[in-house]
């Protein structure tokens, strides 16, 4: 028979005496060092070698004996159990074969765990040692966020909390939220909804997701911009569609390769834009372009998926209305986000359709979860409601023209020609070439080690072989001053 050798230690001091002993006989188990079918001490002398109670030991005994890992032989003992079940979570669990579609997913991901990893921990984003400038982009300045205001506004909900939004809703998003987001598109995007065209999501990429996940499956052709938004195009290789890449110029998506591709014998099922302000590009999609692309998804019967993700912050020149505003023939699915006007952590976003596909997407999102969260919803909708949302956008608009002028000076005075054209009239982000004798893994390095974090661009092309030699700097986060400080740093670093 074996000697015990019980840990107490195991686990946290306040976990019950019988559990530590028996997770430390468990852990025993599992890692072999106690065998298989091997007869284990009796309650009573494990009691007396533990100074513990007997009735502990037992307690713990009959916890191993209910989890399969102990068997009790009526008249000699107790035994390690023949067949041993498997520690919840182990490594050494059964591992079921994924489905082909899962298969599918992980292999076509661009976006696979090791790419997370570099920039996500378990935890939340990862820090960067050495980094104390960190211009990722397309994160808000959260310290101009007005937290006491939706502190209040939170509370308020809280305090008159109904009872009916304690319960199960709407898988369409609460019917308030939907009221606000379809009243403020008409007013700020010119797009003539009602509440029962717009469905809440968590976050734009829920809605991505779902709009993708109902208009193409394994195999269908969808044209994606190239470069373009990688949280698309992940979206899209999950579900094993073939990627038709749609060049971008200076005024936009390339509208002869769509034509190009919805004339060949399979038409694609969907072409996603970002025509406000293109990701990476920054570049704003031509009113002629956007006449055209209309007419060729009306014509080929293709769905426009329009991300408007951060449309509000615009600069110079006109505003230009959402082409779901523009769109006469419903051929457009209009994807739009909280993230960038209010925080990203907020996790919601929206999809506005026409009423078939927006009823299609709840009956989908019902296996996913449900429905969107209700205090949130609930305090958003007050939130905008009351003016504020509509407020906080001006305010942040204004102070972000204000860090881009910084940046842009900046980057004049201390790196005459970086700056590259066009200058983008809108978003978070400016882009900067970087000089020829450095590549852009050389220029991300150099600036890494002078505490400076930028973007590449690059895993943003189908192919990042041919990304320019630019790299991206987020502007909408930092102080103005520490912009100034990020610039000198970079120059001094790049020389
Ligand atoms: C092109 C694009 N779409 C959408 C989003 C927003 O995603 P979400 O609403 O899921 O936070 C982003 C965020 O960076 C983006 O760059």
């Amino acid at each position: 028979m074996p000697d015990l050798l019980v840990d107490l230690e195991t686990g946290q001091a306040q976990t019950p005496l019988y559990q530590r002993i028996a997770d430390s006989i468990r852990q025993d188990v599992l890692a072999g060092r106690l065998r298989r079918g091997e007869r284990v001490p009796s309650t009573r002398s494990l009691a007396r070698d533990l100074r513990v109670n007997r009735n502990t030991v037992a307690q713990a005994f009959e916890v191993l004996i209910a989890e399969g890992f102990l068997e009790g032989r009526h008249g000699s003992g107790t035994f390690v159990a023949r067949e041993l079940p498997h520690a919840p979570f182990s490594p050494q669990g059964p591992r079921p074969n994924l489905t082909r579609l899962r298969r599918v997913a992980l292999a076509n991901s661009p976006t696979p765990p090791a790419f997370y990893a570099r920039i996500m921990s378990p935890d939340g984003l990862a820090p960067l040692p050495g980094i104390d400038i960190d211009l990722r982009h397309g994160v808000p300045d959260l310290q101009a966020f007005p937290l006491r205001l939706w502190r209040r506004i939170v509370g308020h909900q809280l305090l008159v909390a109904r009872r009916d939004r304690m319960h199960y809703g709407s898988a369409y998003g609460l019917v308030e939220l939907r009221k606000a987001i379809a009243a403020y598109l008409g007013r700020a995007r010119g797009i003539d909804c009602t509440h029962r065209n717009v469905l809440i999501t968590s976050g734009s990429q829920q809605g991505l997701w779902l709009t993708a996940s109902l208009l193409a499956g394994p195999s269908d052709r969808v044209m994606l911009e190239d470069p373009g938004y990688l949280g698309a195009r992940s979206v899209l290789s999950s579900l094993g569609a073939k990627i038709v890449p749609v060049p971008v110029d200076v005024e936009g998506a390339s509208v002869a390769a769509v034509a190009r591709a919805a004339t060949e014998p399979v038409t694609p099922k969907l072409l996603y834009l970002t025509p406000s302000h293109q990701y990476p590009t920054g570049v704003t999609l031509s009113a002629a372009r956007r006449m055209e692309l209309l007419e060729l998804a009306a014509r080929h019967g293709f769905v426009i998926i329009e991300d408007d993700y951060d449309s509000e912050f615009r600069y110079e020149g006109r505003p230009v209305r959402a082409l779901a505003g523009i769109d006469s023939a419903g051929v457009v699915c209009y994807v739009g986000s909280f993230s960038k006007v209010m925080y990203p952590g907020l996790r919601v976003g929206y999809v506005v359709g026409p009423q078939w596909l927006v009823d299609a997407m709840v009956a989908m999102r019902w296996h996913v979860d449900f429905m969107p969260a209700m205090l949130e919803s609930a305090a958003l909708a007050q939130f905008i409601e009351e003016g504020h949302f509509e407020r906080h956008l001006r305010r942040m608009r204004a102070l972000y023209a204000q860090k881009r002028e910084v940046l842009v000076t900046a980057l004049r005075r201390h790196m005459p020609g970086a700056l590259a054209a066009p200058l983008a009239a809108g978003g978070m982000k400016l882009a900067v070439n970087v000089p020829r004798h450095l590549g852009r893994d050389e220029a991300l390095h150099r600036a890494a080690r002078a505490g400076v974090r930028l973007m590449d661009p690059g895993q943003c092309y189908l192919d990042p072989a041919r990304a320019p030699n630019r790299l991206l700097m987020g502007f909408a986060s930092l102080p103005a001053d520490r912009l100034e400080e990020a610039v000198r740093r970079i120059a001094a670093a790049w020389k």
